[in-house]
């Protein structure tokens, strides 16, 4: 039987996913997971690079373990693990790292912007962050790797990466593709529909979090910036209607057309209170069953640690062969280490 090809992708336990996360990664993640050997990280390492309030890290990381579980994501078939179970990931930024030049993480869009929103905590980790990501990334010869339209810096310098280190010492990585999906690859916010819908946002009103029940969904978007000319049409002047209408097509699986016609001559209040319907028939049940999983943490430990034990076997075949290929003398004997 032909072996399947790798897919990788990873999300970071940073508090209460959006439906910008849904929509961009996780119901991709569900369409993509039969048809590769996929590998479904939480990027807790990521995280670290902004502050984190006390017992939150590890709160966030079992949410997230339950959401992933909720979403549909298998974890007999495909491998979903913590990162930091896996230490070949902070190895392999390590030599990463140097043929990484400041220049090329100095100029990535998220670097930037989030050195503007903490700008007492611009630590080097922030600024490393997209090399991490690339040794995720390659450690597994992924070669399809599903993400949002954000994402996408970050993807092009892990592909630079690869084709470098290959160049300089010889075929070791896979040169992996972006799959970002054509429509809901950027949910806007509800509140500035210029920006990007973010979990962290000081504005609650802003996204719709995977968490937010059915009367709060339906008030958020009753709340949703739009515009005054009460048209239901997709286009670049009209960006709040237009994230609507992506939004509202993307969880009902009609086109923008169809959605166009359907609310044709309605008004702005029928068509916000359809929209938060459509999300919340699909959020509902998924917020429903991540609390029930959720309950029981040690089947979660149990699926992170044979998830981390089964990425191991992948990641570390690809970390000895770059510790050879960069003339790392090759340790002689094996050893244990005590996790407990
Ligand atoms: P993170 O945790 O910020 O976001 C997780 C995923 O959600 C997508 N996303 C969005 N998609 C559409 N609209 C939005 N408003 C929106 N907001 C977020 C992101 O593009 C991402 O796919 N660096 C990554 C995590 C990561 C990773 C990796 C991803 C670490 N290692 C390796 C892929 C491969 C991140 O910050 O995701």
């Amino acid at each position: 039987m032909e072996e399947k090809k790798i897919l990788f992708s990873a999300i970071q336990p940073s508090g209460i996913l959006t439906i910008g996360n849904y929509l961009g990664a996780i119901k991709n993640f569900k369409k993509l997971q039969s048809d590769y050997q996929s590998i479904f990280a939480l990027a807790d390492l990521h995280t670290l690079t902004v502050k984190q309030e006390q017992g939150a890290l590890k709160r966030n990381t079992y949410e997230l373990t339950a959401l992933y579980l909720a979403c549909g994501l298998d974890p007999e078939q495909s491998i979903l693990f913590a990162q930091s179970h896996v230490p070949a990931h902070a190895e392999l930024t390590w030599i990463l790292n140097t043929i990484t030049y400041p220049g090329e993480l100095s100029r990535m869009t998220q670097f930037k912007d989030k050195s503007l929103k903490h700008e007492d905590n611009i630590n080097m980790g922030l600024m490393d962050y997209p090399v991490l990501m690339a040794a995720d990334i390659l450690l597994y010869q992924t070669e399809l790797v599903p993400i949002g339209a954000d994402q996408k810096q970050h993807l092009e310098l892990s592909r630079d990466l690869a084709i470098r280190f290959n160049n300089r010492f010889g075929e070791t990585f896979k040169v992996p593709e972006g799959y970002i999906a054509k429509s809901a690859a950027r949910v806007m916010s509800l509140a500035e529909p210029e920006r990007k819908m973010s979990k962290s946002d000081a504005n609650v009103n802003a996204f719709i979090s995977m968490d937010d029940d059915t009367d709060t969904i339906i008030r958020k978007f009753k709340r949703a910036v739009t515009d005054s000319d009460n048209k239901i049409i997709y286009a670049d002047e009209k960006p709040g209607i237009s994230n609507l209408l992506t939004i509202y097509t993307a969880f009902t699986g009609k086109t923008i057309e169809e959605a166009e016609k359907e609310f044709d001559g309605k008004g702005y209040g029928d068509f916000k209170l359809k929209v938060g319907e459509a999300v919340a028939s699909v959020i509902d049940p998924i917020r429903q069953e991540k609390n029930k999983i959720l309950a029981d943490k040690d089947y979660l430990d149990t699926v992170l640690a044979n998830g981390a034990e089964r990425a191991a076997r992948i990641a570390y075949r690809t970390l000895n062969k770059v510790y050879k290929k960069v003339g790392l003398l090759p340790r002689k004997r094996g050893y244990n280490v005590r996790l407990r």
